[in-house]
């Protein structure tokens, strides 16, 4: 198995309920290491830019609106099939969907508030991690 790394973001309802500590503590005790990270206020441009390939659906403005309502964290994630890992631990996109003990089960109220965010697959993650970090701010260890 690779070693890969995802982009993760604990959206604005996580930030607001003050989880963020517990977010991080399933991360590492799943093995995944949290390499670079930033709390962000997202601008409008900025959150249209990261999701524009939902921008023909029809959630897209309602999604844009959630993710610049307040601030997010952005992590860096890294290790053995990180891609994958991540998003075992977050559950479905839907928490009343989610399996019990995932992080949207646990801490989502519903799908236009759904906790987290994390990479669907290698090309993705590439292209999310560069709109956040450089490479030289990821501390790999
Ligand atoms: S996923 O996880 O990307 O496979 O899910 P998908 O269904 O393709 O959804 C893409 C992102 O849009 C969010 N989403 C919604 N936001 C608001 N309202 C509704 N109804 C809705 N449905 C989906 C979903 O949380 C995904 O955002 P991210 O940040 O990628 O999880």
């Amino acid at each position: 198995m690779a070693v890969e790394r995802t982009l993760s973001i604990i959206k604005p309802d996580a930030v607001a309920k003050n989880v963020i500590g517990q977010i991080y503590a399933r991360f590492e005790a799943a093995g995944l290491k949290i390499v670079a990270a930033r709390m962000v206020h997202l601008s409008r441009v900025e959150a249209e830019n990261f999701y524009a390939v939902h921008k023909e659906r029809p959630f897209f403005k309602d999604l844009v609106d959630f993710m610049i309502s307040g601030p997010v964290m952005i992590q860096v994630l890294e290790g053995e099939n990180a891609i994958t890992k991540n998003r075992e631990l977050m559950g479905a996109t839907d928490p009343q969907q989610a399996e019990k003990g995932t992080i949207r089960a646990d801490f989502a109220e519903n799908i236009d508030a759904n906790a987290v965010h994390g990479s669907d697959a290698p090309e993705t993650a590439a292209v999310e991690i560069a709109c956040f970090f450089l490479s030289l701010n990821i501390y790999s260890r």
